[in-house]
């Protein structure tokens, strides 16, 4: 029988980042510029509705959004040749269309988990511009973030991005009172540090180029997720996190965060699942989830030929909101 395994083998250079969608064209799925979608802007849901209290959308951008599955592909772009040093950073765009949607022209975003500041630069560059704060526990990614800020000549505005442990900085009820944020839109950590198996192991990179990844983005800091003892401890301290976002955020306002699933030990880990549960447990109704599929992740040829080992290609951008007080009208 013929084999017809084919995995995209991929330079030697090539380097793992989530955001290396950026570097190719614009694929299926592509959110058209306002006013030229259906009708060509002229139907009925044409102009932002005048009850439409959560945004400042149309109601063509407003549905659109809707869609569960993001395969847009986004151009590099907003110093991502400095960003890219990160991982795991996020395009801005991808960001930025989360805020227009959840927040209104006067909206306030947080996130805790900033990294080199997808969430900031996408809140910069939102129609019009939000308000954003970011909390990052490692000192490179802030200067990077600083960098890019500097090097946009303005075309950037600098948001605050703490330095520290987000779980200490978010019990400080002086820095962050309750019911400041109008949006949490956050990217933390996955899981704990994955023992790396087949990837970077001496026995199987020489020759298999697709096997190595520079692919490290966790600090030395204990505080750091990345670093603690489990997924039962990671779990816990989302939980943890996510309670500190409950009191911040106003009522009926949500939270967006990107997840990623795992495969670990011989198993799937639904890794959004089990933080959209912990989410519950302090507060929040689960209100969907958004599936961005990558299409620059880079295949690698795990379990081949004896065992299915996914190439997990997406991510899970889980959407939960804090419900309205109970008896208060809307
Ligand atoms: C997936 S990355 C976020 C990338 C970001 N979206 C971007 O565009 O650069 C998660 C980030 O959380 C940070 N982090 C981990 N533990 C933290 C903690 N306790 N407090 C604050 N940041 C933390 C990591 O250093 C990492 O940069």
């Amino acid at each position: 029988m013929v084999d017809t395994f084919q995995p995209r083998l991929l330079p030697p250079d090539f380097e793992e980042d989530e955001s290396l969608a950026a570097d190719r064209p614009a694929v299926d799925g592509e959110r058209p510029p306002r006013g030229q979608r259906e009708g060509g802007g002229q139907g009925k849901y044409a102009g932002k509705h005048p009850r439409n209290k959560l945004n400042e959308l149309t109601g063509d951008e407003w549905i659109f959004f809707t869609k569960s599955v993001i395969t847009t592909a986004y151009a590099s772009d907003y110093g991502h040749r400095l960003r890219k040093a990160h991982g795991a950073n996020k395009p801005p765009q991808l960001m930025k269309s989360l805020i227009e949607f959840f927040t209104d022209a006067r909206g306030r975003v947080l996130d805790p988990f900033a990294g080199v500041g997808g969430t900031l630069i996408g809140a910069a560059i939102a129609a019009p511009p939000r308000d954003c704060v970011g909390i990052e526990i490692n000192a490179r990614w802030v200067a990077i973030y600083r960098k890019v800020v500097a090097q946009s000549a303005g075309a950037l505005v600098e948001y605050p991005l703490h330095q520290g442990d987000s779980q200490v900085l978010l019990a400080d009820r002086a820095l962050f009172p309750d019911e400041s944020f109008d949006f949490v839109c956050t990217d933390p950590p996955y899981n704990v540090h994955l023992t790396q198996t087949m990837a970077n192991d001496p026995r199987y990179v020489n020759g298999h180029t697709n096997r190595r990844t520079d692919y490290n983005m966790r600090s030395e800091d204990t505080a750091d997720l990345a670093n603690l003892e489990s997924y039962e401890a990671y779990l816990d301290a989302m939980q943890r996190m996510l309670g500190h976002c409950y009191r911040l955020l106003k009522p009926q306002k949500y939270l967006a965060i990107i997840l990623r699933d795992a495969y670990q030990q011989g198993r799937y880990v639904f890794t959004h699942v089990d933080v959209a549960r912990r989410a519950e447990s302090v507060g929040f109704v689960t209100k969907g989830v958004k599936v961005w599929y990558q299409a620059g992740t880079r295949l690698r040829p795990y379990g081949y030929p004896f065992a299915y080992i996914p190439n997990i290609a997406h991510q899970h951008i889980v959407i939960l909101q804090k419900p309205r007080p109970v008896g208060s009208r809307q």
